[in-house]
This record gives C-alpha cells, sequence and structure tokens, in this order.
C-alpha cells in the first residue's frame, strides 16, 4: 500500500491548478446511458473513482473511449445496454456506483445494483432513491445484497412522473431521480432537492441532451419527460473541494498561493471561514482565487450544512487548520454520524482536539510533531496532509488510497508549490 512521506514547515508559494470536479464527472458519466448516442465528456479529473466508473460503464457494454490512461477526455457511447447490473465488485470500492440505478430505470427499465452498505463514515443508506423509485411507479425489492428494480410493466416499461419531497436533502438522492425522471411518463417535481453546483451541472448537461428541467440552483426542481435524449459535448466544472483543500493548504503553512481553474463563485462558505479565522482571500477572477496566510491565525466555530453552507467534505480540511488557529474552534457536523475519524489521528500528532457526539472542540494552536498516521475516508486524508505540512519532522500517512480516489496529482500538485512531500510505493492495495 502506498504512503505519502510529509516533511512539515515549509510555507506554500506558487500557483497551482485545479482539476474538474470528481462529484460532477461521476453523474455526468452515467447520464451517458441515457442515450444510444455518444457522449463526450472534458475535464474529468485523473482520479480512481473515475476509473471505477468507466469500468462500470463498459460492464454494462457502454463503449468508453479514453485517448490516454488516466484521460481526462472521455468518449462514451451505449447503442445497446446489454446488462443493467452494477456489480458488488466495484460498488464496494465506490458509493457513487448507485447513480447508474437512476439512468438505468430511465433507459431500460429494469436495474440490478449492489447495495452499497455503510462506509468509514457513517450508514449511508439509499432509501431515499428507492421511495422516490417506488414513487414513479418502480417495483423494488432487494435480494442476495441487490437492488432489483423494475420499471411498471405498462407495455413501454417507462415510469411515471410523480411528486416528491426528500425527507432531508441528499446529494447523489437528487441526482439519481433527475436522471430517472428526464425520461419518465410525464412531470416530475421534486421538493427539497440538493442545491450542490455539481446537480446543477448535470442539470446543464441533461438539457444539452434534450431533457427539459427547470429550476437549477433552486431546491424545487420540475422534469418533464421526453421521448428519448441524444448525444452531447460537456466540460465539468472544477472542483470545489480541492479548491478549498488548497486554499486551507496555503493559510495553514502561512505561505501564498494563487489557484486557478477554479470557480471561486462556488466557494463562498469555505472563504468566509478562512476570512473569520484571520486569513487573506482574494478573488482575481472568474477562476483565480489567491490565499495569503495570517501572521495569526484565530478560532472560528463551522457547521457543515449542504450547499450553499460549509461542505461536509471540507470539514477535516478546516479541523486541521484549526489545530494551528489561537483560541476555540467548535466544529459541529450535521451531514454524517461518523466523520471525526481524523481527528483521533491529529490527536496523535499533538492537537488539542475534544469529541462529544456531533461535535469536535479544537484549541489551538497546538504544535503538532510528525507521526505515523491512517488514512480512514477521502477527505479525512486531505486533512492529515495539511497537518503534516505544518508539523515539525516528518509525518508518514497510511492508507493513501482513498485520497487517489478523489484528489488528482496532488503530491505532484503539492511538490509544485513547495511542499516537502513524497509518495512511498508500496506493495499490495
Ligand atoms: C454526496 C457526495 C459526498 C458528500 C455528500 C454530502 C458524491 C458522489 N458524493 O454524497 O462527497 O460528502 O454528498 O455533501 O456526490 N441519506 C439517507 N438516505 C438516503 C440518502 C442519504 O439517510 O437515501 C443521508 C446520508 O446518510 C447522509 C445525508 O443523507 O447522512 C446526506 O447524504 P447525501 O447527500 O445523499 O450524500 P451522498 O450523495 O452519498
Amino acid at each position: 500500500m502506498d504512503k505519502f512521506r510529509i516533511k512539515g514547515g515549509k510555507a506554500l508559494r506558487g500557483t497551482v491548478a485545479i482539476s474538474g470536479a470528481k462529484n460532477s464527472a461521476l453523474p455526468v458519466m452515467a447520464a451517458a446511458l441515457l442515450t444510444a448516442e455518444k457522449v463526450t465528456l472534458h475535464n474529468i479529473p485523473k482520479v480512481r473513482d473515475l476509473i471505477t466508473m468507466s469500468k462500470l460503464l463498459a460492464f454494462m457494454d457502454a463503449q468508453v473511449s479514453i485517448t490516454e490512461m488516466p484521460a481526462s477526455d472521455y468518449v462514451i457511447e451505449t447503442p445497446k445496454l446489454n446488462h443493467a447490473e452494477a456489480p458488488y465488485e466495484l460498488v464496494k470500492t465506490m458509493r457513487a456506483s448507485v447513480l447508474t440505478l437512476g439512468p438505468l430505470m430511465a433507459r431500460v427499465g429494469v436495474a440490478r445494483v449492489s447495495l452499497p452498505g455503510g462506509c468509514a463514515i457513517g450508514a449511508r443508506p439509499v432509501d431515499l432513491h428507492l421511495k422516490a423509485l417506488e414513487q414513479m411507479g418502480a417495483e423494488i425489492g432487494t435480494s442476495h445484497g441487490y437492488i432489483e428494480a423494475q420499471a411498471p410493466m405498462n407495455g413501454k416499461k417507462r415510469l411515471k412522473g410523480a411528486h416528491i419531497v426528500f425527507e432531508r436533502i441528499t446529494v447523489t438522492g437528487t441526482e439519481n431521480i433527475l436522471m430517472a425522471a428526464v425520461l419518465a411518463d410525464g412531470e416530475t417535481v421534486l421538493e427539497n432537492a440538493a442545491r450542490e453546483p455539481e446537480v446543477t451541472d448535470l442539470i446543464v448537461m441533461l438539457r444539452k441532451m434534450g431533457a427539459q428541467i427547470c429550476g437549477d440552483g433552486t431546491s424545487t426542481l420540475r422534469i418533464r419527460g421526453v421521448g428519448e435524449l441524444h448525444g452531447t459535448e460537456h466540460t465539468v466544472i472544477p472542483d470545489r473541494i480541492e479548491a478549498g483543500t488548497f486554499l486551507v493548504a496555503g493559510a495553514i503553512t502561512g505561505g501564498d498561493l494563487t489557484i486557478t481553474d477554479c470557480a471561486p463563485e462556488h466557494l463562498g462558505a469555505v472563504i468566509a471561514k478562512l476570512e473569520q479565522a484571520g486569513v487573506r482571500v482574494d478573488i482575481a477572477d472568474k477562476t483565480t482565487v489567491r490565499v495569503r496566510g495570517a501572521k495569526k491565525l484565530v478560532g472560528a466555530d463551522v457547521t457543515t450544512e449542504e450547499y450553499p453552507g460549509f461542505a461536509t467534505d471540507m470539514q477535516a480540511q478546516y479541523m486541521a487548520l484549526a489545530t494551528q488557529a489561537e483560541g476555540t474552534s467548535v466544529i459541529s457536523e450535521r451531514i454524517f454520524e461518523n466523520r471525526f475519524l481524523h481527528a483521533s489521528e491529529m490527536m496523535r500528532m499533538g492537537a488539542n482536539i475534544s469529541i462529544e457526539g456531533h461535535t469536535a472542540t479544537v484549541r489551538g494552536p497546538a504544535a503538532l510533531s510528525g507521526s505515523v498516521v491512517q488514512a480512514s475516508d477521502l477527505r479525512a486524508s486531505a486533512g492529515l496532509v495539511l497537518a503534516g505540512l505544518v508539523a515539525n519532522g516528518e509525518t508518514l500517512i497510511e492508507r493513501v488510497y482513498h485520497i487517489d480516489r478523489g484528489y488528482e496529482g496532488i503530491v505532484e500538485k503539492l511538490q509544485g508549490v513547495g511542499a516537502d512531500i513524497e509518495r512511498v510505493h508500496g506493495a499490495g492495495s
């Protein structure tokens, strides 16, 4: 298993370019299943989850052409969809495989998708996806660990439009049902829908394919089903979590980073919080933001929320920053039940953190010392990298396969702005 070795203490300076958003690329790749025609996608980040998604689409008999491996441009064509199934072997490595459920139901009216099961950050059920599909007329059962779904046998095997009110906001749930509804009979209304920029990116692409959707960026989406969708070309939006992670990297090391190819308009909550903590952030233009570390960081409380609130996917990185801030920062995790695993690793590095339920109280500044630590999930790994960048001496992060799921070339990008970090290759995975 690969590890990262980091020697802390270097202020990061220079320019770093942000890749495409993993969480946008996943649904738009799944959406390619909705048409028999060619879909060309650009700015797909070179990360493991997208390779997993391309394997999944290929399993269903989609032709996925890429010019290099890993690639940032994908051409996907599914003239015939023969296996409406997402097998356990792929789903267990990537929960977002469940995003094929909606497109499969819309295109062929039947789907067999492995149940994702729990993961390190919580139980993460998909009950709301299933309930919504049932409202659209699907018959759903589970057997042998698989979701087995079938559209109504009304001759056409088509789902029917429905009025769906999500009990709680779900990002992939909203995306799944959007993709199911674009080819359903009649109108679907989604209330309490997720407003994440990645949902809007999917809507933009679906509309280019001929879908009729309105309400983007609001919590009520209206979809009028159409007979069929056609091919398209689409460029995914920049990754706001990667951009946020580099903002914290600049801030925590007291550096000066210019972050390009990003969308500052999606970074509002993170930028506001960093400014509250004493960090200087300047938006240079529509795709560039500059961060300069403060002489003194000050503690600021954070509560994770759905977009446009502070993203749960930035919580671990913010916690790393809070360990270096003077005073107390209270971090409340409202989205996932078990998302503080990185805290105990940071405590092993010398951080002063106490956890009670969904709240972590961080008292700083604490002098962190390099240690051997374990990554537990994708964003937790990023938090540990940031802690390693300011720790005294050497930090060794184990299980970095988590970070490879979602951060393109993080070692190279950090080296490019002066970090002392290297990947140590190990056997096995
Ligand atoms: C997506 C993101 C992930 C991010 C999360 C929250 C992708 C591929 N992943 O995950 O990076 O951390 O949004 O912003 O886009 N829930 C249920 N029942 C359901 C669905 C969700 O109870 O059927 C709960 C979840 O357990 C969680 C909360 O709702 O507590 C929000 O989850 P959700 O928005 O669905 O997260 P994901 O879409 O899985």
